[in-house]
This record gives C-alpha cells, sequence and structure tokens, in this order.
C-alpha cells in the first residue's frame, strides 16, 4: 500500500491523502468494491460507496457495458468521426426524451447537446441562455425599431395623432408638438434604449450549489473556496437562498430593466415600457448533493416556475448528480415536478466507464444556431454515445426496475442511518437523502475533549480523520462534502448487498462509539502500521472541571511533541501506542501539525504579578526538527510556527515562546513577523542558569574554577557559542568541538573570534581580569594595543588569531576540534548540541569530569552516562526551580520533576511577568542579555538547580 511518492501529478493533494492513509493505489474495480494490494501483493477489498463522485448508479466496470466496450472496438466502431451523422446520439436524445414524458407530463421535446463532463454540460447550458438572451434583445430592439419607424410614417401620413405623455422618459422630455419635436422624441427614445441595452446577463443559482469548477460553471458553485479567486473571469451570479420562493422574486425584480417602445395606441403614438432581458437563467440542483444533500420542495419548484415564467427566465436544472436514477426516478426533478428549460446529465450517463454529459434544452426555447458556435472535438463521439445508449437501456430494462432498486436500497440504507442517529443523538445531527444520495451529518466537534478530535475539526478535516478510519479499520470508503464540513457522503451503486449496508452499519457504529466517548485511538491507530485495532472503545470524555479565574497575562510556548511521551500525555487515549507508532503517525502528519493548546498552567510572581502559560503543540518530533535543520529543509515548519504564533496572538498571549529547537529552524524568530506578539526564543536564561549551576558544582568540587580546561561540545550553536565566550572570561583554556558537518568550521572559528573579541573588549575596558583575557593580556600584540590606547570596539578577533597562529605552534588558549576525543582533557564539558541522542560516549570523559548538560534543546539528552560512570558530575544544565507552580506537560518540561522548569521556558515566563522584550533574531546571545535575564528570572522566584 506504500507507493512511491507522487512528484508531478497533484504532488500535495495526493501527500494530503496520504495523511489519512487515503492514498491507497486502487488495481481492480468491480460492482460496489475496489481492491488494493497490500505489502505481500494480496488483494485488499474495499466497499467503494464514493462511487466515483456518483458516476457509478451501475458500479464499477458492470459486465455488460464492459463488454460492449469490448465488442464496439472489437468492431472497429470509429471513435472519432466529427462533422458525420450520428444515428446512435439522436437515439440516446430519443430515450431521453421517452424518460422525460414519462416522468415530467406535457414536457414539450428536448434537443439535446453533447458535452464531455458535468461542468461542461452547465457551461453549454450558460452559453445557450445567454445566446438566447442575445437573440431575445435583438428581436426586441428590432421591434421596437420597426414600432418607431411605423409611429413616425403613421404621424406624417396623418392616421395618428403625436403622444400627449412623455412622463415614461427621464428628464422632463417635453410633450412633441410638430413631427420635428416627435423626431427629436424618438431620439431621446433611442438613447435611452441604447443606455440600458448593455445591462446583464445576470444569473442566478442557488446557495450551496455546485455546479463544477471551470472558468464558467465555478461562478455557479457557491463555495467561495472555489469561486471567490476567480470571479473576474466568470459571469455575474447572484445566490439566493433554497426553498425561499419570494427571495428569489425579490431578487429577480431588483434586476427588472425596462426599455422603451413607441407604439401606435387607439389612433395615438404612446410610449409603452417593455422588459429587457436582464436575467439569464436560474440553474438549480433538485437534491443539492456537493453542497451537504439539500432537496427542494415541490411548493417551491412550483413557485420558481411561475416566478420564471414572469420574469421569462429559463430554469436549468443540473440532474448531472441526481439523474440517471439516482434518486429512485431517472430525474429527481420528478419527485417535484420541476420542468426545466434545460436538464444537464453527466457522471452515471457514461455507465461508469465512459465520460461524457448532455445538455437538454426544450425546443421551444432551442436556437438550433447554437449548434454553429458551440462545439467540442470530444463531444458526441462514437464510443461513448454508444456506452450512453447501451447505459440508458440497462436502466430502463424491466420498466425501469433499476430505479425501483436504487429506491429500495437508498431506504433501506437510510432507515439503518436513521437508527443509528436516533441511538447516538449525540454525535449524529442529521440523515439526509433521497435514493442512493445520503449525506450523514455529524455534531461540530471543536469543543470535543481529544485534542486530536478538536483540531481536526477545527481544521474542518473531521470528516477525512473518520473517513480514514472506515477506510483503514472497516475497508469502507465514503465521501465528504466540501461544502458540509461534517457529513459524510454516501452514494453506492443500485447493486449494494444487504451485507455490505451491514458492512457500512458495524464501521459507522464504531465511528459514533469514537465521537461519543471521544476515544482517538482507534483513529490514529491505523495509521501507524498494521496490526490489530484494540478492540473496545474506552471511555475518556472528561468529568466536570472548575474553570479558574484568568492570569492577568497569558503567554505561550510553540512546542513540538518532542517525544513520543508529550503525546501520550496530550491524548490520554493514545497511552497503548508504542513509540515507534506515534512517531509514524507523526511523520504521517507532516502536512498537518497544528494541535490545539493544552489548559494553561499558572505561574504567581513574588513580585504580584501573574502569568497563565499555555503550550501550543506542534505534530513534530525532535529527530524531525533536526532533519529540517540539518538539511535546510525549513519553510514547511516556518509556516507552521507562523499560524502557531498567529494562533497564540488570537487567544490573546502577548509573549510566546519558540521551544525546544524551534528557533533554529526560523532563524531564531527573524523569520517570524507577527505584529502586537513579544516573540523569545529563551536561550540566554539556559546559558545563564548552566554557568550558574556548573560554577556551583565547580567550586563544591576544585574550590575554584579559574584553572579549568572546559570544552563545550556544540559550540558552533547559538547557545554554546554564548557558553563559550562567557566561560573562556573565567578559564585559561577551552575546548571548542563541532559535529564536522557542512557549515560546522564556520560556525567554530565565529565562536573562537568571538571569544578573541570580547577579551580584548575586557581587556580595553580596565579592571580585574580572569582566565583567557587574562592570558592574551600578556601576548606582545594585545600588550601593544593596550599601550597604544586602541578602542575595545575595534575588530581585533582576525588579528588575535592569526597573531596565535603564528606565536605558537599549538593554539594554547582555544582548542577548535571535531574530534569528541579532545574532550577527554577537560575537567568540565558543556553540552550544546542538537542531537536527541547522546554523542558524547562514556569514553571521551577525563576521571572526575563535570558535564553540564544543555543538550538536544535542554531537554538533557546525555543523561545516560551518568549512570555509567560514577566518578563523573552530571548536572543538568539550564533548569530551574520554581516554588508552588503548576506542572507542565511532561514532554514540554522535559521529565522535570514539580517544582522544575527548563530554562527556555522560564524564560518566557519571566518575560511575560515582567513585560520586558525576549532575545529573538540571528544574532548570538549576548554576556548582557544572560545577565539580565538571570536577574529578572531570580526577581520573578526562578533559581537554578545544580544537581
Ligand atoms: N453539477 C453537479 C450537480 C455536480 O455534482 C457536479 C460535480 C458538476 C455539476 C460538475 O461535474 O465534475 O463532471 O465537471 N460534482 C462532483 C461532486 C465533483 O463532488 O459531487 P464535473
Amino acid at each position: 500500500m506504500v507507493n512511491a511518492p507522487t512528484r508531478y501529478a497533484e504532488a500535495l493533494l495526493t501527500g494530503m491523502l496520504g495523511t489519512f492513509g487515503l492514498d491507497a493505489e486502487y488495481v481492480r474495480a468491480e460492482k460496489n468494491s475496489l481492491f488494493y494490494r497490500d505489502d505481500t501483493g494480496a488483494e485488499v477489498q474495499v466497499l467503494d460507496l464514493l462511487g466515483g463522485w456518483g458516476s457509478l448508479m451501475l458500479g464499477h466496470n458492470h459486465p455488460q457495458i464492459v463488454a460492449h466496450a469490448k465488442e464496439l472496438l472489437d468492431n472497429g466502431t470509429p471513435v472519432h468521426s466529427q462533422h458525420s451523422a450520428h444515428p446512435v446520439a439522436d437515439q440516446v436524445g430519443a430515450v431521453l426524451n421517452g424518460i422525460l414524458a414519462r416522468e415530467l407530463p406535457g414536457a414539450e421535446p428536448y434537443s439535446v447537446i453533447f458535452a464531455n463532463s458535468g461542468a461542461e454540460a452547465v457551461e453549454a447550458a450558460v452559453k445557450h441562455c445567454e445566446f438566447d438572451r442575445a437573440l431575445r434583445i435583438k428581436a426586441l430592439v428590432e421591434e421596437i425599431e420597426w414600432h418607431a419607424s411605423a409611429a413616425l410614417a403613421a404621424v406624417a401620413g396623418g392616421t395618428a395623432q403625436l403622444p400627449d405623455d412623455t412622463s415614461l422618459l427621464p428628464g422632463d422630455v417635453p410633450v412633441p408638438t410638430n413631427a420635428e419635436e416627435f423626431g427629436a422624441l424618438l431620439g431621446a427614445v433611442a438613447a435611452h434604449n441604447m443606455a440600458r441595452a448593455g445591462t446583464g446577463p445576470v444569473f442566478f443559482a442557488l446557495e450551496r450549489a455546485f455546479h463544477g469548477k471551470l472558468v464558467g460553471s465555478t461562478q455557479f458553485t457557491y463555495n467561495p473556496l472555489f469561486r471567490a479567486a476567480f470571479a473576474s473571469l466568470g459571469p455575474a451570479v447572484r445566490f439566493v437562498p433554497p426553498n425561499d420562493a419570494e427571495a428569489f422574486e425579490k431578487a429577480a425584480s431588483e434586476q427588472r430593466v425596462t426599455v422603451l417602445d413607441v407604439q401606435v395606441v387607439d389612433g395615438r403614438v404612446t410610449l409603452v415600457e417593455r422588459d429587457f432581458p436582464v436575467v439569464a437563467g436560474l440553474i438549480v440542483e433538485p437534491i443539492q448533493g456537493e453542497g451537504g444533500i439539500y432537496g427542494l420542495t415541490a411548493d417551491y419548484a412550483a413557485r420558481l416556475r411561475e416566478i420564471c415564467d414572469e420574469f421569462a427566465c429559463p430554469i436549468v436544472v443540473d440532474e448531472i448528480q441526481t439523474g440517471m436514477g439516482r434518486t429512485g426516478k431517472f430525474f429527481a426533478s420528478a419527485h417535484i415536478g420541476l420542468v426545466g428549460d434545460y436538464f444537464l446529465l453527466g457522471k452515471s450517463l457514461g455507465g461508469g466507464i465512459g465520460k461524457t454529459s448532455a445538455m437538454l434544452v426544450r425546443q421551444s426555447r432551442y436556437r438550433p444556431e447554437f449548434e454553429l458556435v458551440h462545439s467540442s472535438t470530444f463531444a458526441k463521439d462514437g464510443f461513448t454515445t454508444s456506452l450512453a445508449l447501451r447505459t440508458l437501456e440497462l436502466l430502463e430494462a424491466e420498466d425501469g426496475a433499476a430505479y425501483d432498486r436504487a429506491a429500495e436500497r437508498g431506504e433501506r440504507i437510510l432507515g439503518m442511518l436513521r437508527e443509528l442517529a436516533e441511538e447516538y443523538s449525540d454525535v449524529v445531527v442529521d440523515v439526509r437523502g433521497r435514493g442512493l444520495l445520503i449525506g450523514l451529518e455529524f455534531a461540530d466537534q471543536s469543543h470535543s475533549s481529544s485534542p486530536l478530535i478538536r483540531e481536526r475539526a477545527l481544521a474542518g478535516l473531521l470528516v477525512f480523520q473518520l473517513g480514514s478510519y472506515l477506510h483503514l479499520a472497516h475497508r469502507i470508503r465514503t465521501g465528504p462534502t466540501a461544502s458540509v464540513p461534517n457529513m459524510l457522503r454516501i452514494e453506492p451503486s443500485i447493486h449494494i448487498s444487504d451485507e455490505e449496508i451491514e458492512q457500512l452499519r458495524t464501521g459507522l457504529v464504531q465511528v459514533c462509539e469514537i465521537l461519543r466517548n471521544q476515544d482517538a485511538l482507534p483513529l490514529v491507530h491505523p495509521l501507524t502500521g498494521t496490526g490489530e485495532l484494540p478492540r473496545e472503545i474506552r471511555d475518556f470524555r472528561p468529568g466536570a472541571a472548575a474553570e479558574a479565574a484568568p492570569a492577568e497575562r497569558k503567554a505561550a510556548l510553540v512546542s513540538p511533541v518532542l517525544t513520543p511521551d508529550t503525546l501520550r500525555e496530550l491524548e490520554p487515549s493514545l497511552a497503548d501506542l508504542d513509540d515507534d507508532r506515534l512517531i509514524a503517525y507523526v511523520r504521517r502528519s507532516e502536512l498537518l501539525k497544528d494541535l490545539p493548546a493544552f489548559a494553561p498552567v499558572r505561574f504567581d510572581s513574588p513580585q504580584g504579578t501573574s502569568v497563565d502559560l499555555s503550550v501550543y503543540p506542534l505534530l513534530v518530533t525532535g529527530q524531525q526538527l533536526r532533519e529540517y535543520q540539518v538539511t535546510g529543509n525549513t519553510f514547511l515548519i516556518g509556516a507552521d510556527l507562523d499560524r502557531r504564533v498567529r494562533a497564540a496572538k488570537a487567544d490573546g498571549c502577548e509573549t510566546v515562546g519558540l521551544g525546544f529547537g524551534l528557533g533554529a529552524v526560523c532563524g531564531h524568530g527573524s523569520a517570524l513577523r507577527v505584529p502586537g506578539v513579544q516573540l523569545t526564543t529563551g536561550g540566554a536564561l539556559a546559558v545563564g542558569s548552566a554557568l550558574v549551576a556548573a560554577h556551583t558544582v565547580g567550586v563544591e568540587k576544585y574550590g575554584e574554577v579559574y584553572g579549568l580546561t572546559v570544552a563545550v561540545v556544540g559550540a558552533g550553536g547559538r547557545i554554546g557559542s554564548a557558553l563559550a565566550a562567557m566561560i573562556s572570561a573565567e578559564v585559561p583554556r577551552v575546548i571548542l568541538v563541532g559535529s564536522g558537518r557542512e557549515g560546522s568550521a564556520d560556525r567554530l572559528r565565529a565562536t573562537e573570534l568571538r571569544i578573541y573579541q570580547e577579551a580584548w573588549e575586557q581587556i580595553a575596558a580596565g579592571g580585574d581580569l580572569l582566565g583567557i583575557p587574562k592570558l592574551l593580556a600578556a601576548e606582545p600584540l594585545v600588550a601593544g594595543w593596550l599601550a597604544e590606547g586602541r578602542s575595545g570596539d575595534e575588530p581585533s578577533g582576525e588579528a588575535i588569531a592569526a597573531h596565535l597562529a603564528e606565536a605558537y605552534d599549538e593554539n594554547p588558549f582555544v582548542t577548535v576540534t571535531d574530534d569528541l576525543s579532545a574532550v577527554q582533557n577537560a575537567q568540565a564539558v558543556f553540552t550544546a548540541h542538537s542531537s536527541p541522542v547522546p554523542v558524547l560516549g562514556e569514553k571521551y570523559l577525563a576521571e572526575g569530569a563535570i558535564i553540564c548538560d544543555l543538550s538536544f534543546f535542554g531537554s538533557g539528552a546525555e543523561s545516560a552516562v551518568a549512570s555509567s560512570r560514577s566518578d563523573v558530575h552530571y548536572v543538568r544544565g539550564g533548569v530551574l526551580s520554581v516554588v508552588n507552580q503548576g506542572i507542565l506537560p511532561r514532554g514540554v518540561s522535559a521529565s522535570l520533576g514539580a517544582g522544575e522548569l527548563l530554562a527556555g521556558v522560564a524564560e518566557v515566563v519571566t518575560l511575560a511577568l515582567s513585560g520586558s522584550s525576549g532575545s529573538t533574531g540571528d544574532g548570538p546571545i549576548t554576556g548582557e542579555q544572560v545577565h539580565a535575564i538571570v536577574e529578572l528570572a531570580a526577581q520573578h522566584g526562578f533559581e537554578t538547580i545544580s544537581t
């Protein structure tokens, strides 16, 4: 089932389907079943209730249609014989006319224009409507002109009197008193008419309508997602609410425009108002399909006919989805007695194999000239029209038994669904449909207590998640209706069996149980790999919780779901999934990483302020973040972060921290510009608290630290660089260790130069010196600068580095390497690398070394070494204690105990409590920032821990 990833043919869409495990490659189809191959090559059968979006009334590959298609090909039947006689196409028209006469008694004959898709049939109708309107305008104009010249002649000949009323013309035109003035009046009438002749066309369609997605037809499709971007390309369409005849009548009369005619009435020339055809047509679906399975009533249909007759507005009935017997009659219009001026068919007209559609137009409205201006290469081809004819024969056989079957099967499914809706009235809000066009609408889940269910509902993707489950766990394929987010669409063929309906019932009962119990496990489990699904659905409904009054300030931490544990904590129903499965799920959710925020945790400062911190999780693992960072593939995660920061802002958070490596993938916030949000990527407090902790331990162990050699693993990173620069002001020798990855050497070099630069600044500033600055001050180059009075901010790093390279075989102060064994020379080691797995094996550590661990964004990836080497003193770097505070989700607090907080999180809280700004941007973390935040954090009750 795992295919090669799609790269060219709708890669995004296929990727999104893959997120839900819906990207199976089907290799065979039969009746209501599609088959794909599993990993062993065995066929897996899926019950297909999507039915080619309704184009499979007779099921997949109906044997008689297939046989007919083969026969046509075997006989060498011409497929393309354009511009010749097509008796088969005419026969299709004849059969359709027979059906129309039967189902809508009294209907006159209809001419038929073939097309290739539903939307094309819609556009053919739209074009015909406008063609017809133009011809009606032409006739009207000609008639008015004829009347004018007749009136002129009558006045000249003395057989008609001059008009005595010109009030219909705007602008107080005087009543004419002679032939010359009458001529001027006729000129004014012509100008008046001319000014109105360009009005229209305006089309009407119904709210929730779906009529296709081509340049023209997409304007008739109500959903703005499909329409809005293309509005400037298409016809003007006004939408009116369905089943509200008054609304339509009002809207139609608002479009009314009249022109003036000059007629001789009772021997006097008289100005008469004539309706100008502005409205070109109204298009309706008898049952709205994609728009959510809503039917029109018979009363409404009758009123539509009346109103449209009054306004000379043709009615286009789009039966592309409802026709071909799907609703129990060939035309769904027959249920409500709606006689259209046009009928459109598509989808199943090709028998599930051919792709064809048809536009039928009432012959009294038909404009034969249309045939000379409208065509398509493929329309009315020999092969497809013959398949259509065969399809109609099959449907019409045995007195239309197929229609009865559609009605009977439909009732059976609807009955089953209605029972379900009754039993699960808490999760099913409606069952709608007729025949085999059915919708099952679930209750809104945007307040679900399950974060996963909630998030999918908020994103409008709940039906995809439910569809995913039905597909993977029950082998049932259903469709969504893009315009009604919580609806499953069910459009099987007439061959659906009792067993298949039972299969559907079983799956849907489980879906209802899942939603009722808010258990996300069954939804997630099938996406994490193969294996038996835990059978029973468990109850994860929350108990009633008291809501605390909100704190005065709100802050957010956007955090990856760093470890599987975080996800388990977030979504307790997933607790039984092992790490591999959870990681598989997270990876599958690459295109949908949002999760709703955790309930906020309160922090009260001794200063009297308080803040509610909410964690906004992103479904991404630390390993993935590392991959993004290493490959530079940060576009998607950058967009994810931007969205989460904006969500936090919308929730009222003024300070937002980016946790755990998220800073590194977005230029430490430099790529995020969200106005009104104080963004911090932390780091300064981590550096400060690690230094304090290491210092405390160093003093305990050695009495003082000023003679130690210190290694910094990950010294090219933002935190590592700041640590190395600050520590080198205290110790005589530092070892900068990098990953050896591309760019690493440059980053280490930058850290080295920074050390020299900052050392020179200190030397130039005067005062007591320690560590490397003290030693460098004795170097002749530097001593010379001092004597010259050179300024502290002059660029000096490069010059010092060059000097040292010249003066020493081996640099006595700073060692730069990607060889971890250099760490053996250090008595103290800071780890500040971004690898989620330990890099520092015990063999690299000197006897009795102190290791201050800030690795993997402070989550302590190197902790294992503490248990394997009892001589080593392991200190969690960047952990702070905070008294009497709430407990953050485990993953976010990186398995810390109550009362402990990672520095990155403490920094967000500190900034929010104090209302000051954080450290963002690509620039380095400076010593000043570090000192300032350490001080602020202490004021708000955070203390460094040195264990
Ligand atoms: N009209 C109706 C009523 C439709 O349902 C559709 C398509 C079209 C026109 C356009 O037909 O796709 O062949 O160009 N409906 C599908 C759906 C896409 O989701 O039900 P097309």
